[in-house]
């Protein structure tokens, strides 16, 4: 890690100090007054949702959560009927400062998320956002690990909490460090995690289910790096297997990746290298798969919870699935039929997700493709908490080439158009900001939007659904010429 300048030291003296500001507010609403929880639908919202209720549990309070998918009038309306002295927002919310201070007039609010911020808070409004304090929220913190640093501000024992936050910072595909390894803040919270011996860290091959799955079905399941021909194709890993000449059984038991010796673990690398490269994908994809692994110490071992990737797809399957509140209960500590019913969620959302991957590569509407984008119209086909899964899956499958941002969209139960757009690091070098874009172009079209440069969404008018692609691909093409 690279030693911290003294403008560093200032930068992270600020943030404590804020994030202290904060928990003495937080503390003093404990006491005697209700607090209301209020995060994010994916696996760094459900994780930095159960930090939080964690955290203001053990000072002796017992507030309400609600994980919501959105910030708009009517969700904001339903917050504000329930009765509370003090709303903490995670992992949501900086980008909706004037209407969230304006429709909670009457309250005090924390916001306490990692997005890009736009307009200004009220004064009942108590804004914890790392961007402004200098920190990129797209890869050096978490809204999980903005939560976390709100949850040790609050109590200095609370860092057993940093497992949770590197659980949300994997949901949010931050491990983007040489190696898979974190940088910046989310390095300092894994400092702590491996301190309170919450987490182990080692270097393994990184394949979905390592010490639960078949072998041939852990590469199948890997979708982070995805690997073309590989990924969701059980029968043809087997095949990659045997020609590898790896036994993928011990008398009557599946091997696991974890099973196997260095050299085997070289030999099926070297083969998925061959494999990449005669389908004309570049060999260094392959590299994604050798790197950190985070392991969970407390959990129990042979379960996916052990491996904080996996923890944090299965909190993702909760929160797509509609599920989130399972989620929050395996997020604070609950686990035997939570844990069964996750699991159960899981497969049915990797078979959703599968289905809708076939849609896109097969269907002949399905997509249209211009110079710097590939627009997918999921109307009357893809649910609406599934749009940011489908549109991260096909970007990082590189389906259609590395050079076009990605771009989901469909229709929600309440008449809306929903927007999922992606872009790839190579995209977001060359200047591109969707969080950037669709903050400034979706109020034009009587909606919302915003997030991150490199994953953003929106929500608008579904009648102005193609006056907003058309102004994004203008947008994209200028940033692009
Ligand atoms: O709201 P939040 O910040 O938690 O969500 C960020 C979203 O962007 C996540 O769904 C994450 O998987 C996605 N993402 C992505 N590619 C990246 C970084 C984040 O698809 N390189
Ligand atoms: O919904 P989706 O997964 O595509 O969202 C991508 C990112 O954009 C997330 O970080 C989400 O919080 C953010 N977003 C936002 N405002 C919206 C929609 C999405 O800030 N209206
Ligand atoms: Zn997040």
């Amino acid at each position: 890690m690279q030693p911290r300048s003294s403008s560093d030291g200032d930068k992270l003296a600020r943030l404590h100090k804020q994030a202290s500001e904060k928990a003495s507010l937080i503390r003093e609403k404990a006491s005697d007054h209700t607090i209301l929880l209020a995060s994010h639908f994916d696996a760094d919202g459900i994780s930095a949702g159960s930090i939080m209720l964690s955290a203001v549990n053990r000072l002796g309070s017992v507030p309400h959560l609600r994980i919501i998918d959105s910030v708009n009038e009517r969700i904001l309306d339903q917050i504000e009927a329930i009765e509370s002295d003090l709303v903490i927002f995670t992992d949501i919310g900086s980008g909706y400062l004037e209407i969230i201070s304006k429709i909670l007039r009457n309250r005090d609010i924390v916001v306490a998320d990692h997005h890009q911020p736009l307009g200004e808070p009220g004064s009942n409004l108590h804004h914890f956002n790392t961007h402004i304090l200098g920190f990129d929220g797209s890869e050096e913190i978490s809204g999980a690990g903005t939560a976390y640093l709100l949850a040790k501000a609050l109590d200095s024992r609370n860092t057993d909490l940093s497992a949770m936050a590197i659980v949300g910072a994997l949901g949010d595909q931050q491990d983007k460090g040489p190696e898979r390894r974190f940088k910046g803040l989310n390095a300092d919270i894994l400092k702590d995690a491996i301190e309170s011996k919450v987490i182990e860290v080692t270097k393994d091959l990184i394949f979905f289910g390592r010490q639960t799955r078949p072998i041939h079905r852990a590469i199948a399941s890997t979708t982070d790096p995805f690997l073309p021909g590989l990924s969701g194709e059980e029968d043809r890993c087997l095949a990659l297997l045997d020609a590898a000449g790896i036994p993928t059984k011990v008398d009557d038991r599946w091997r696991t990746i974890s099973d196997l010796s260095l050299e085997e673990k070289s030999r099926i690398v070297d083969k998925i290298i061959e494999h990449t490269i005669s389908s004309k994908f570049p060999g260094e994809i392959v590299l994604n798969l050798i790197g950190s692994v985070y392991t969970l110490t407390r959990e129990e071992p042979g379960t996916s919870l052990r491996d904080a990737r996996e923890f944090a797809t299965l909190l993702n399957s909760c929160g797509r699935m509609n599920r989130a509140g399972l989620g929050i209960a395996i997020g604070i500590g609950d686990r035997g039929e939570s844990y069964q019913q996750a699991q159960q969620l899981y497969s049915e959302y990797k078979t959703q997700l599968s289905k809708y991957m076939n849609w896109v590569a097969t269907a002949p509407n399905a997509t249209r493709t211009g110079k710097n984008v590939v627009i997918v119209n999921g109307k009357g086909i893809i649910d609406e908490s599934m749009t940011g899964a489908v549109s991260s899956l096909i970007s990082s499958s590189k389906l259609f080439g590395e050079s076009k941002v990605t771009v989901v969209t469909t229709l929600t139960r309440s008449g809306e158009a929903k927007v999922s757009t992606r872009a790839t690091e190579q995209l977001v070098q060359k200047g591109v900001n969707l969080g950037k874009i669709l903050q400034n172009l979706s109020p034009k079209y009587g909606g919302v939007g915003g997030g991150h440069a490199i994953a953003a969404g929106a929500t608008i008018q579904s009648s102005e659904l193609d006056g907003l692609l058309g102004d994004l691909e203008k947008s994209l093409d200028e940033v692009l010429a």
